[in-house]
């Protein structure tokens, strides 16, 4: 289906619901152009910095969220930053998730939902506030991009209603994704929003089954649900709220818990019989990175080893060996975290011992058998491990990754085995997908190929960094190669006009987090000398 379409279908589903703020007459926003379009040639009022960067913010009638208290994070930022060129990119990126992928917002005060287009096969509980936010290009939205889209507005939704109810309403969507089909990345629009599902066009054979109506591509992603639990964790550390702690979030909570206990089993069982994994993958497909060995199960995975497997990365390629060592550091995080939310919650003593119970072990799993010894560079972490002693050594941009894992609050970025890593894994001779040429360099991955870095792993690098000049580089090398003001998937290292995705909605939030951690921590960098911090909220 052409963008155009669901972009239509979508506008009128908006207008049946009314967002708040929102009354512009539904005939203006069906000619509101497709953004993927619109993204992809530049637009003004230009920077009038060295790289003179174009204005990309769609028109404010074709914008699908509006907050002032974003407008007001933009003006501040944008005022102090003395390079007008990453003010204008910060300005078209900070709030590209509101601007373009809320494809879908129940506003609970005005949840009279038309039934209409109620998929009788959806048992799914779609009452009170509900988000459906797409990962930009693609109209689907992916569990892990969209707590991702949202992160940078978690600090806002204690003062700002608005922004409060749509992270909300998210929470709850993915909540429903996750019970129904928690083997998934990427689920379609909720029945109820009269939004036709998306067509992935792929021939996949899939164990447990799904319904095509209800979920777009089901590569199980153990980050996935470790990035569910994560943005209800951070909703209730920014807002202080219990609100989401429903009976269909605790019945996701167990869902997830009953995969983890799934994906925790080895492929032998302790007769040394082969036993079938819960879940299997086959894609009809000519790439190796698109489907799983051994008729979908995946390579063989020892027991007693305490990690969870992970059949895909969060770069949707499969893993080479299930015990994917950074989704395994991020669930120890989220399992404890969601723990302390429960114990401060009150009511619930002995689920948040059994989480805390969970993550710990977890996190001591991850040390033992995801640290090992590498001839030159000492003790690192591993990307994936088999139990049986393989290894692979390397880093693909997309997060949970090995780069990310002061990010995502697994160690401290002083730790020594995590700075061996981070020497490795930004090394070409250390890291294969550590990607250079003479226009761009950085981690990329299998997902796009051996020329294309990341973007996002150069933010990330940014936001693990102590050392300024290294911080300054990461971001100005992306300001660099982001020539039509919005961060891109990939960037190709031999030439940085050719790029992969012009509309990618989980980069620019990453962008816009990297400019707010230096603005709070390092605000001379930016701002210039003598400046104050900047924290939002
Ligand atoms: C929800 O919609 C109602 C009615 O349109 C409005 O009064 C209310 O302010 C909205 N809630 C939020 C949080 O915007
Ligand atoms: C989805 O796309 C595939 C491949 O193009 C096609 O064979 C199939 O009929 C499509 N399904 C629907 C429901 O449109
Ligand atoms: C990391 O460790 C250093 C040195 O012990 C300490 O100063 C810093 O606060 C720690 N950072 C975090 C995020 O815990
Ligand atoms: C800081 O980063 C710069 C640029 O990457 C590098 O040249 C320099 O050696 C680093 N300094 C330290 C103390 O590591
Ligand atoms: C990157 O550019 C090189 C040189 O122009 C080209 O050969 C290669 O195919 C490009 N990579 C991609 C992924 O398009």
């Amino acid at each position: 289906m052409p963008i155009s379409t669901f972009l239509v279908a979508g506008l009128l589903a908006l207008k049946v619901n009314a967002l708040p703020g929102q009354d512009t007459p539904s005939i203006l926003r069906r000619a509101c152009p497709d953004y993927t379009t619109y993204a992809s040639t530049q637009h003004g009022p230009y920077s009038g910095g060295p790289l003179n960067l174009p204005y990309q913010r769609p028109a404010q009638a074709c914008r699908t969220f509006l907050s002032d208290s974003v407008e007001q994070v933009i003006e501040d930022v944008t005022s102090r930053l003395v390079d007008k060129d990453l003010a204008q990119l910060f300005r078209n990126a900070y709030p590209n998730t509101l601007d373009t992928t809320i494809r879908w917002h129940v506003n609970g005060s005005s949840s009279t939902v038309t039934r209409r287009n109620l998929d009788k096969r959806d048992t799914s509980d779609w009452s009170g506030l509900q988000t459906f936010i797409v990962t930009g290009d693609i109209n689907a939205e992916w569990l892990r991009d969209s707590t991702n889209q949202v992160m940078n507005y978690q600090k806002l939704a204690s003062q700002d209603k608005g922004l409060h109810d749509l992270i909300l309403g998210a929470i709850r969507t993915q909540a429903e994704f996750v019970i129904r089909s928690p083997f998934c990345n990427a689920y379609q629009a909720p029945s109820v929003s009269g939004i036709q599902p998306e067509n992935n066009t792929q021939v996949d054979t899939v164990h447990p089954a799904y319904e095509k109506s209800f979920v777009y591509e089901c590569k199980y992603e153990l980050d996935s649900l470790a990035h569910f639990l994560k943005m209800g964790r951070e909703f209730h550390e920014n807002t202080g709220s219990t609100e989401f702690l429903t009976d269909r979030w605790f019945k996701a909570l167990q869902t997830v818990l009953s995969v983890i206990d799934a994906e925790s089993k080895p492929t032998f069982d302790s007769n040394n019989q082969f036993v079938q994994n819960q879940y299997t993958f086959q894609r009809l497909t000519t790439l190796g990175t698109e489907t799983l060995t051994l008729s979908g199960v995946g390579n063989p995975l020892n027991s007693g080893t305490g990690l969870i497997r992970s059949a895909f990365r969060p770069s949707d390629d499969a893993t080479i060996l299930g015990y994917f060592i950074p989704p395994n550091a991020m669930m120890s995080v989220e399992l404890q975290g969601i723990a302390k939310v429960l114990q401060e919650a009150g009511g619930h003593d002995s689920l948040a011992s059994e989480l805390q119970d969970r993550g710990e072990k977890l996190a001591a799993a991850v040390r033992e058998h995801g640290i090992v010894t590498n001839g030159k560079y000492g003790e690192v972490y591993a990307f994936e491990v088999d139990g049986y002693g393989s290894r692979t050594i390397m880093d693909d941009a997309n997060v949970p990754s090995l780069l990310s894992l002061p990010y995502l609050g697994f160690l401290n970025q002083t730790d020594e085995v995590y700075q061996n890593t981070r020497k490795m894994i930004t090394d070409k001779l250390g890291n294969p997908y550590y990607l250079e040429g003479p226009a761009f360099h950085g981690i990329g991955g299998p997902h796009i190929g051996l020329t294309n870095a990341w973007p996002m792993s150069l933010l990330i690098q940014a936001q693990t960094s102590d050392n300024e000049t290294e911080i300054m580089e990461c971001i100005n090398l992306v300001r660099d190669s982001s020539l039509l003001g919005l961060i891109h998937e990939s960037i190709n290292v031999t030439n940085i006009k050719d790029y992969t995705r012009p509309w990618f909605s989980w980069a620019n939030s990453v962008f816009g987090q990297t400019i707010l951690k230096v603005a709070a921590e390092r605000p001379h960098l930016i701002f210039g000398e003598g400046a104050e911090p900047y924290t939002v909220a």
